[in-house]
């Protein structure tokens, strides 16, 4: 049986990749477009290690609708397409607004349009916790309202989510599926492919660095919020289980008949760690001790976030496989191969 192709866009980053394996893994074809300008091909050649399968990389940016109509045009055969192409930093979105306004918010009009052109009809779009903005509601529900954003970078996934179930309304044969993110981290099990990143700004990866030595003096912000530690609380998920939801929201997607859906769904745990608590999980996997100090609280930190994520299990059938102990030995032995 012909295998069902998909486009990855942003198939060389962090996310991307990682779903890249699970879609190979359930049987699908895949393509990417990734302009590299935070992505690798070492990825690609560790999907390819991984499963065997070389993947295909479009190096083109999705800003240049000629260059993407291409793709879409060599490839009529199409018939989902994952969206993780974006820019990702939230510092710098409030240092350079600009810079991710003009990208994420057109790449992602350019696939849309191409999307329509060529009759492509499952989308699943790249969206974030980010969008509820410093909600005190807790857990969060999928119908907790958009938030006041903290940053450019959340207002765009915030705009981007309103701009497919707008395509959505306009167009009966369209289907979006929403996924919105908590905090992934970890690794393949291979620790072939995972997140590449040069100044860390996320709190596993700036433990595992300090755990390697590349950061001298680690700094938990705050210790007097009133959580069981007193550090904040925020809801961590394994990449492996971010990206088997993919596959089971395109799966999803293709067996409904009552097509022209829109539906959103949290990615989360649904439990919430503590700062204080990840640093412990790590020393426990590594057997190092981490060198870190407690400074004051940082402005605009809330003091805990993490997500109801029933809808996701009970509606794609979704597991969890990975707990803390494995995100924390898959970032850890990933760190070690840098
Ligand atoms: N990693 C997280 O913590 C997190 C959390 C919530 C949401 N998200 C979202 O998930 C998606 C994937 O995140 P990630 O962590 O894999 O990021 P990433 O930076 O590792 O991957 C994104 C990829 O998209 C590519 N890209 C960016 N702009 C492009 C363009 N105009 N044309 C072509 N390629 C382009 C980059 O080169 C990169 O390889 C993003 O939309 C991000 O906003 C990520």
């Amino acid at each position: 049986m012909q295998k069902k192709k998909i486009l990855v866009t942003g198939g060389c980053g962090y996310i991307g990749s990682h779903t890249i394996v699970d879609l190979l893994e359930n049987d699908f074809e895949v393509i990417s477009i990734d302009n590299l300008s935070n992505g690798s091909l070492k990825m690609l050649d560790g999907i390819e290690k991984i499963t065997g399968i070389k993947v295909k990389n479009y190096k083109i940016d999705l800003c240049n609708l000629e260059d993407t109509r291409k793709v879409f045009k060599e490839n009529s055969d199409i018939v989902g397409i994952m969206h993780f192409a974006a820019f990702k930093s939230v510092p710098e979105s409030v240092k350079y607004p600009l810079k991710y306004y003009i990208n994420n918010i057109n790449s992602l009009a350019n696939v849309l349009i191409c999307a329509q052109e060529f009759n492509v009809n499952h989308f699943i779009f790249s969206s974030s916790c980010s969008v509820y903005g410093n909600t005190t509601e807790l857990p969060i529900i999928e119908e907790t309202a958009f938030g006041v954003t903290e940053s450019p970078y959340a207002y765009t996934k915030q705009v981007g989510e309103i701009m497919c179930r707008d395509l959505c309304k306009s167009n009966e044969n369209f289907s979006t599926t929403i996924l919105r993110y908590f905090n992934p981290v970890g690794a393949h099990d291979s620790v072939l492919i995972g997140e590449l990143q040069e100044n860390p700004e996320n709190l596993v990866p700036v433990i595992t660095r300090s755990g390697i030595g590349k950061i001298k003096e680690m700094k938990v912000y705050g210790n007097d919020y009133p959580t069981r530690d007193g550090s904040c609380i925020r809801d961590y998920i394994h990449v492996m289980d971010i990206a088997s939801a993919h596959t089971k929201a395109l799966l999803h997607s293709f067996s409904r008949e009552d097509a022209n859906r829109y539906e959103v769904f949290n990615l989360g745990s649904g439990a919430g760690t503590t700062v204080l608590e990840m640093i412990q999980a790590f020393e426990k996997v590594s057997g190092k001790k981490l060198n870190y100090t407690i400074v004051p609280r940082r402005t605009g930190d809330v003091v805990a976030v993490y997500a109801d994520n029933d809808k996701a299990r009970r509606v794609l059938g979704w597991e969890i496989k990975y707990n803390l102990e494995k995100m924390m030995d898959t970032a850890w032995r990933w760190e070690q191969t840098m």
